[in-house]
């Protein structure tokens, strides 16, 4: 299995951001493949509860085949909504919690079959031996092919890695979130050859106008005369220049950015450059 240099999230595709309909959906899909993003995030609380099944609604309406689709999604939050009634937005990673959300999830794509399956986010009440046995039982059954985990820190890491070593951990990372750069975070995934998704590979930029911001403009429109391509693509080219191999999970719901998004990483961003970025985002010099 290979993941797409990038890859599409659909957090923001239905009620949470875009409200796209249908069509549009389905047109944001056949975009996204044929620039060779096929590749496609999901969770199952997206749009509370709602997002998957809009996005398996289109899908099976495109043009797009399954095989040809990779789908990532993630369970082990409860988020309280009509369709989850909680009183406290909580944590699950039972084995009745992780099997039943991957069924609902299996319905609302409209497919057998993940690619790859995360635990969403670690919980401090997770017993890593029945989360790993409960993986383990769904890949031997065929309904999962991969599995992994998000937002999981080095000793989180260390601890699951006690039964088996998980496949993938998609992490916040970006120009405005370097700290798994320093916190051992990268250095851990290569060690122990677990693939890195960043998501929110913009960081702060498009979304808040802060000093970070301010350091960032000029040394980005310096560099955008340079490597003759988009803000969003050199963003995306700091992260691909990290030998972590960090593959970017995008959040946009325009058809045009994420074809030219596609191609970032053959920007062939300078090592001097990388660090000028750096050093915009830091406020300072490296040491
Ligand atoms: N594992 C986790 O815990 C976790 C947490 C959060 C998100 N995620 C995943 O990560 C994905 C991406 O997250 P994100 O949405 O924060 O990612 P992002 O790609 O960093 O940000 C996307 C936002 O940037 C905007 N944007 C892009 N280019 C722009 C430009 N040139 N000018 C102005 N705005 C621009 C997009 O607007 P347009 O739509 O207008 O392009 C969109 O609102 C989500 O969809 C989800 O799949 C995972």
């Amino acid at each position: 299995m290979k993941l797409s240099p990038i890859i599409a999230g659909t957090m923001n595709w239905g009620a949470w951001g875009a409200k796209l309909s249908a069509r549009q959906i389905a047109d944001l899909i056949e975009s996204a493949v044929e620039a060779g993003v096929h590749t496609f995030d999901h969770a199952d609380i997206y749009g509370g509860y709602t997002t998957e099944q809009d996005f398996g609604t289109a899908f099976a309406a495109s043009q797009v085949e399954r095989e040809e689709a990779i789908f990532i999604t993630k369970c082990g939050i409860r988020y309280p909504s009509p369709e989850s009634p909680h009183a406290v937005k909580h944590y699950d990673y039972s084995k009745e919690h992780i099997r039943r959300s991957l069924e609902n999830s299996l319905r609302h794509l409209k497919t057998d079959y993940i690619d790859v399956f995360l635990l969403h986010r670690p919980s401090p009440l997770l017993d890593p031996k029945e989360a790993v046995e409960t993986l383990e039982k769904l890949k031997a059954q065929g309904k999962i092919r991969h599995w992994g985990v998000s937002n999981f820190t080095v000793s989180q890491l260390h601890l699951i890695g006690q039964e088996i070593t998980p496949e993938w951990n998609q992490i916040a990372c970006s120009i405005t979130h370097t700290a798994p750069l320093l916190d051992g975070t990268l250095d851990h995934h290569q060690t122990h050859g677990i693939g890195t998704m960043a998501w929110s590979p913009l960081g702060s930029y498009f979304k808040s106008q802060d000093e970070v911001r301010g350091r960032l403009e000029p040394v980005i429109q310096r560099l955008l005369k340079k490597y003759d391509c988009t803000t969003e693509c050199l963003l995306l080219a700091w992260l691909h220049r990290h030998p972590a191999r960090i593959i970017p999970v995008v959040g946009t719901t325009r058809g045009d950015r994420l074809q030219s998004m596609a191609s970032a990483h053959e920007i062939p961003l300078e090592q001097e450059d990388w660090f000028a970025l750096t050093e915009a985002s830091w406020g300072h010099k490296v040491p």
